[in-house]
């Protein structure tokens, strides 16, 4: 956040300028990841010019690029030697399970064009994405496995902090089945089987992505305890589970798809049952959670009518379909979690 004197006068103009050149980083990590740095490292270390002709570099590029990514914390450097931080050795080399650097790739492919449209969004209400033509757009994801794929691994990568948070905190000792709804490839099933071995559960998914989540969750051994639920939210009802999980999911919608969705969770959970809802939320206040609003604006450029929404819109909504007791607890940066009991 920026900060000004009282006066008003500017406290200290380098976040200003540091703001505006932020994406640099964030360009030079997306880059890294598309072009395979961290699976080429994770094989052994390589010698500048060992690593550049892998990697299929010419030219001046290479050393800054890389000594860039040691600045950044992604790579080391001894000597000439580069290798992978522990931290981008366990989580961006591809050919391990641990992998997150999907949301690197989407970012990098889907996100990163659409935010240069920003403008345009703004003056045209419209997404900028597949989503201005395509009417289904979460359908059509499936007619392109390169779109699904980059897209379901930008989820596991996105949502990686909060699984882990949402396998630690919520209490899971209470139940035995649950289901998480729109749970793209299983990051966060996985999270949950892995860290409570008395449950069992699965995904609720369009079709399409079943083959993605069966060989996510055998890469973790997790196939008998995992299902895959094919179906459409708005059109067929939930298969029943103590937990619902609903994660970035109703930011996607409109106010009365959001309240459909709250209301279908509703009537598949028993009495007593939860629903966990995660979001990038806005606070109440719609001040300070700059990232839940920058969400937000997300919405706008990648669905037609999805919107953020707060905490209380959510406990809201969920009062409204029947539930009693409502929280909104805090899970990791800028991730929080709604908890509903039937
Ligand atoms: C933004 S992603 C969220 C993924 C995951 N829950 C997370 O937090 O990382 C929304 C998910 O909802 C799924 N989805 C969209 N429309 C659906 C529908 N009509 N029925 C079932 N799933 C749907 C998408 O395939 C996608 O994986």
């Amino acid at each position: 956040m920026i900060t000004t004197q009282h006066s008003g006068a500017p406290a200290d103009v380098q976040p200003l300028v540091s703001l505006a050149l932020s994406f640099w980083g964030a360009k030079a990590a997306m880059t890294a990841v598309d072009l395979g740095v961290f699976g080429e490292l994770a094989r052994g270390p390589r010698e500048e010019k060992e690593l550049a002709t892998a990697l299929g570099f010419a030219g001046r590029g290479a050393r800054d690029f890389f000594d860039a990514l040691v600045a950044i914390g992604l790579l080391e450097r001894r000597g000439q030697t580069y290798a992978n931080t522990p931290m981008a050795e366990q989580y961006l080399d591809p050919s391990k399970p641990s992998y997150i650097g999907g949301v690197f790739e989407m970012t990098n492919q889907r996100l990163y064009p659409v935010w240069c449209e920003l403008a345009v969004a703004l003056q045209t209400g419209l997404p900028r994405n597949e989503a201005k033509d395509e009417n289904d757009y979460y359908a059509n994801l499936g007619r392109s496995s390169d779109r699904l794929a980059v897209f379901l691994r930008g989820m596991t990568g996105l949502s990686a902090a909060a699984s882990r948070a949402i396998a630690e905190q919520a209490p899971w000792g209470d139940y035995r089945t649950f289901l998480d709804v729109g749970g793209a490839e299983g990051g966060l099933a996985v999270r949950i089987a892995s860290a409570h071995p008395h449950l069992t559960g699965g995904c609720f998914e369009l079709p399409g992505v079943a083959g993605y989540f069966d060989a996510y969750v055998a890469r973790f051994g997790l196939s008998d305890r995992l299902q895959f639920h094919g179906g459409d939210f708005f059109e067929d009802p939930l298969p029943k589970a103590d937990v619902i999980v609903m994660g970035h999911v109703l930011h996607n919608w409109n106010l009365d798809q959001k309240r459909a969705l709250v209301r279908k969770a509703y009537a598949a959970l028993p009495p007593g049952g939860m629903l966990l809802v995660h979001e990038c939320l806005i606070d109440d206040e719609r001040k300070q959670n700059a990232f839940g609003l920058l969400m937000s604006l997300n919405m706008l450029l990648v669905t037609r009518e999805g919107f953020g929404f707060t905490g209380a819109e959510c406990q809201a909504w969920m009062w409204e379909a029947g539930f009693g007791k409502t929280r909104v607890e805090h899970l990791c940066g800028s991730e929080w979690m709604v908890v509903a009991i039937k």
